[in-house]
C-alpha cells in the first residue's frame, strides 16, 4: 500500500487503515470515506451489483466510481459476500477494516414482504453469517469487522452477535451511528426500490474481532465474563471485563485495557537486549504477527554478545514477528520500515544509553544521567510520532535514586506525551524474559529492584493529578 505522508481520519477509520467496504449501494459512504482521506489507495469498495444494473437503478452510482478511481481506490462489481474471501482480488489481501452497512438480502415476495416475515429474517441471517464468515477469512489478525444495523424490533431478531460468535469473532464494541459523522453519505434501500433513501432510526455500529486463544499465564488480562449486550448472550472476548465497582460487565475501553499487552494491539518493541522480552510476549500471545521487535544491535553483535539471543530469533520468526535490527530509537520514526507504521503500544524497557567512560563510568555521574536523559527524551520525540491516536508509549524504569534523577515523566512532557498510568514492574508477569545489562557486559542479568512501567499517551488523562505526582 502506498504511504501516506501524514493520518487522516473520519469517525473511526482513517487512512493508515487496508479498509474493504462491501454491499455498498451507490457508493456514497466509500466516498465519503475517500474524500476524507484525500487519497483512496488504502480501499476496496464492492457491490453485488453490476456496472449495468447501478447505471440503471441508482442516480449517482457512475459519477462516485468514477471519483473513487480517480483517488486511487479499487472499485469491484459483482462481489458476493458469500464467497468474497476467494474472489481472485481478495483471496491474498488482508484488511484491518472490513464494513457492511446496512446489510439487506432483499425481498424474498417483492417490495411487499414484510421485514418481521421469520423467512425474510433468516434469509437476513444467512447473508449476515456468510459475509461474517467470509470476512474472517480476509481479516487481519488485529482487524475489525463493522456491521453497522437498526437495533429495533424486527431487525434486532437478526441477532447479529450470536451470528458473529457462530463463526468465531466477538463483540469488541458498539456504537451509536449517525448519518451526520459522514457527510454526503446516503443509506440506499437497494432491493427493488434501490435509489430510495430510508430513515435510519436506532442504528448501531457493531465491531467485532477475531477470537485468540490466550496463554494467559503472567499476564493481566482481566477477568473475562459473558456480557448482557442487546441480544447478545455470552462470547468471552479479551476486551471485556468485570466491572470492579460491581458484577456487571462492560467493555474494556482502550485505557482499561492497556493495563495488559495484547495480541489485539500493534507493538513495537524498542531497545531490545536477547529478545527475550519479545519472545515472552509472543508465548503468551501464541502468534507475534502484531509485534515488532527491534534492537540497536546488529544481528551479529546479538550472536557473539547474547547467548539466547539466537534461540529468542527463531522462535519469534517462527511466530511471524518482524524483526529489525540497527533500529536507533531516536530516530526510529524515520526508519524506512518504520515511518509509515503506526502502534497501540511502544516498550522500551530498562532504557540505558550505555557508559560515557566505559565500564568505570558512574550512574551517579552527572554526564551519565545527561546522555541518558538524551536517550530518552529523544526516544519519546520518536516514539509519538508514531503512536495511534489511542496509543501508550511504554518505558520500564528503576525508581530509585540515581535512576529517579532521570525525571522521565518530565522527559515525556517536553515530548508531548502525558502519564497516565504507573504500574510496579515485576518480573514474575514476565516468563522467560532477561533482563539483560547491553553497555559493554551485555549477556548479564541485572537485580530490577524498584522498578515501574510508566505509561504515556499523546493526550491528557482525564484526571491529570498524575502528572504532578511524579
Ligand atoms: C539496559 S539494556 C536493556 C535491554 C532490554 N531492553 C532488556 O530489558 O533486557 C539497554 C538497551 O538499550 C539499547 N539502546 C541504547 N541506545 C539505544 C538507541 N539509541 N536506540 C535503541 N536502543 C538503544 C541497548 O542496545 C541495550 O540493549
Amino acid at each position: 500500500m502506498e504511504a501516506f505522508s501524514f493520518e487522516r481520519q473520519i469517525k473511526h477509520y482513517n487512512s493508515y487503515q487496508k479498509i474493504l467496504l462491501v454491499g455498498e449501494g451507490d457508493f456514497s459512504f466509500a466516498v465519503c470515506l475517500a474524500r476524507a482521506f484525500d487519497l483512496a489507495v488504502n480501499m476496496f469498495v464492492t457491490s453485488l451489483d453490476s456496472r449495468e444494473s447501478l447505471m440503471l437503478n441508482y442516480s449517482k452510482a457512475m459519477s462516485k466510481v468514477m471519483e473513487l478511481e480517480a483517488r486511487g481506490c479499487k472499485v469491484l462489481l459483482e462481489v458476493d459476500v458469500h464467497s468474497m474471501s476467494q474472489h481472485p482480488f481478495l483471496i491474498s489481501e488482508r484488511f484491518d477494516r472490513i464494513i457492511y452497512n446496512f446489510p439487506h438480502v432483499g425481498y424474498l415476495h417483492g417490495p411487499f414482504s414484510a421485514e418481521c416475515n421469520g423467512f425474510q429474517n433468516r434469509f437476513h441471517q444467512d447473508l449476515i453469517r456468510g459475509f461474517l464468515q467470509n470476512a474472517s477469512q480476509i481479516l487481519t489478525a488485529i482487524g475489525e469487522i463493522h456491521v453497522t444495523h437498526k437495533t429495533t424490533f424486527p431487525f434486532s431478531e437478526q441477532k447479529i452477535v450470536e451470528l458473529a460468535q457462530e463463526v468465531g469473532l466477538y463483540l469488541v464494541h458498539e456504537e451509536h451511528f449517525s448519518l451526520l459523522d459522514y457527510p454526503a453519505y446516503e443509506n440506499k434501500r437497494g432491493a427493488w426500490i434501490c435509489d430510495q433513501p430510508f430513515p435510519v432510526g436506532m442504528c448501531i455500529t457493531f465491531k467485532f474481532a477475531k477470537l485468540h486463544s490466550y496463554t494467559t499465564s503472567g499476564f493481566n488480562l482481566g477477568i473475562t465474563a459473558p456480557g448482557p449486550w442487546s441480544g447478545y448472550s455470552g462470547i468471552i472476548g479479551p476486551h471485556m471485563q468485570c466491572d470492579v465497582t460491581g458484577n456487571m460487565p462492560k467493555y474494556i475501553s482502550t485505557i482499561e485495557y492497556s493495563k495488559a499487552y495484547s495480541s489485539y494491539q500493534k507493538i513495537l518493541l524498542v531497545g531490545e537486549g536477547d529478545f527475550s522480552f519479545a519472545a515472552c510476549l509472543a508465548r503468551a500471545f501464541g502468534s507475534a504477527a502484531n509485534i515488532v521487535a527491534t534492537s540497536l544491535d546488529s544481528r551479529e553483535f546479538l550472536m557473539v554478545n547474547y547467548s539466547k539471543a539466537m534461540s529468542n530469533l527463531k522462535e519469534l520468526e517462527n511466530r511471524g514477528c518482524t524483526i529489525l535490527h540497527c533500529v536507533d530509537c531516536k530516530t526510529m520514526n524515520l526508519h524506512p520500515c518504520l515511518y509509515n507504521k503506526r502502534f497501540d503500544r511502544i516498550i522500551y524497557n530498562f532504557p540505558h544509553s550505555g557508559y560515557s567512560n566505559g565500564l568505570s563510568s558512574s550512574e551517579y555521574s552527572i554526564f551519565q544521567i545527561l546522555s541518558h536523559q538524551n536517550l530518552v527524551r529523544a526516544y519519546f520525540k520518536s516514539a509519538r510520532e508514531m503512536l495511534t491516536e489511542t496509543g501508550e508509549v511504554h518505558v520500564t524504569h528503576k525508581t530509585t535514586y540515581p535512576f529517579s534523577e532521570w525525571n522521565i515523566v518530565t522527559l515525556a512532557l517536553e515530548a508531548g506525551l502525558f502519564l497516565v498510568d504507573v504500574e510496579s514492574f515485576s518480573l514474575w508477569n514476565y516468563p522467560g524474559y532477561q533482563n539483560k545489562r547491553g553497555a559493554g557486559i551485555c549477556d548479564q542479568t541485572f537485580p530490577v529492584g524498584k522498578s515501574s512501567t510508566f505509561k504515556f499517551s499523546k493526550y491528557l488523562p482525564v484526571s491529570s493529578s498524575m502528572v504532578r505526582e511524579y
